[in-house]
């Protein structure tokens, strides 16, 4: 029997302050840790075949943090985006940022947009970066797009379906996220991708994030193949295999 395998991960990388602050060390240590556990979980994709990874690195409302942390947090995005790129491109891996990005500094935004140029043909693994993200923000755009179309006069208000919304909202292109992933054993979503996650399997770990390993994504991966979905139906409907197509 072939375990299922999801498609698509999305990970809430969270813990890396509480990481370092049990170490005595400023929580900039954490963020570089959690970095280290960031390559060895897109290594641990590639190997595994798992087709695309959504990493939530930076929501739209930790600019609400102290600055002297935000500004570790550029640094250490900007070092990221200078070291790690060439190196996934070669291995195959598409990236692309998702959020807003206008509130990035321009070195940043250069460096996002030629990464993502640089690696738009690659397929082995499509791997996107929250960075700036919010999901209420994303479901907002995707109404404002949607409503300047109506205001155009190029849309019925009545097309507006949520097949149409959600081709407006971000990576609609991926199929919806199977298996969501928390760190640091706090049990919410924390405006991350909150259409996507409608129907995906929600996973909780205590483990803080710069201590995720591959036995640790493994285990999420095995109780993963263990879940029933069933999209609203019963599970006599879902062992007959009734259910017409998966949704979402
Ligand atoms: C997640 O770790 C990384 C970011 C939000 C940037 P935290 O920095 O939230 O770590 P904790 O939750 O304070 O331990
Ligand atoms: C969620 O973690 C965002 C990221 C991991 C980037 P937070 O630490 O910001 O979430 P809350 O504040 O505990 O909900
Ligand atoms: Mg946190």
């Amino acid at each position: 029997m072939t375990v299922p395998l999801p498609r698509h991960v999305a990970i809430i990388m969270d813990g890396n302050g509480r990481w370092a602050q049990q170490r005595f060390r400023p929580r900039v240590i954490g963020h570089r840790a959690g970095a280290r556990a960031v390559n060895s979980c897109i290594d641990f994709c590639i190997a595994r075949g798992i087709g695309a990874l959504t990493l939530f690195a930076f929501s739209s409302e930790n600019w609400g943090r102290p600055s002297q942390e935000i500004d570790a947090l550029m640094k250490l995005f900007l070092g990221a985006l200078e070291r790690e790129v060439a190196e996934l491109h070669r291995r195959g891996v598409r990236i692309r940022f998702i959020g807003e990005r206008s509130r990035f500094a321009e070195a940043i935004r250069q460096r996002m947009t030629n990464a993502e140029t640089l690696t738009a043909g690659n397929q082995v693994l499509q791997l996107s970066i929250a960075a700036s993200y919010g999901g209420r923000q994303d479901i907002a755009e995707a109404a404002r797009a949607l409503a300047r179309e109506v205001a155009a006069g190029r849309l019925d208000p009545e097309a507006i379906d949520e097949t149409l919304l959600g081709a407006h909202t971000a990576l609609s292109d991926l199929p919806a996220p199977d298996l969501f992933i928390r760190t640091g054993g706090d049990f919410r979503i924390s405006n991350f991708l909150l259409w996507q996650l409608a129907y995906t399997e929600l996973w909780f770990t205590q483990t803080l994030w710069p201590d995720f390993d591959q036995d640790l994504f493994q285990q999420a991966l095995d109780d993963y193949a263990r879940r029933e979905r069933r999209y609203g139906l019963t599970s006599a409907q879902v062992a007959s295999g009734q259910q017409e197509s998966t949704p979402l």
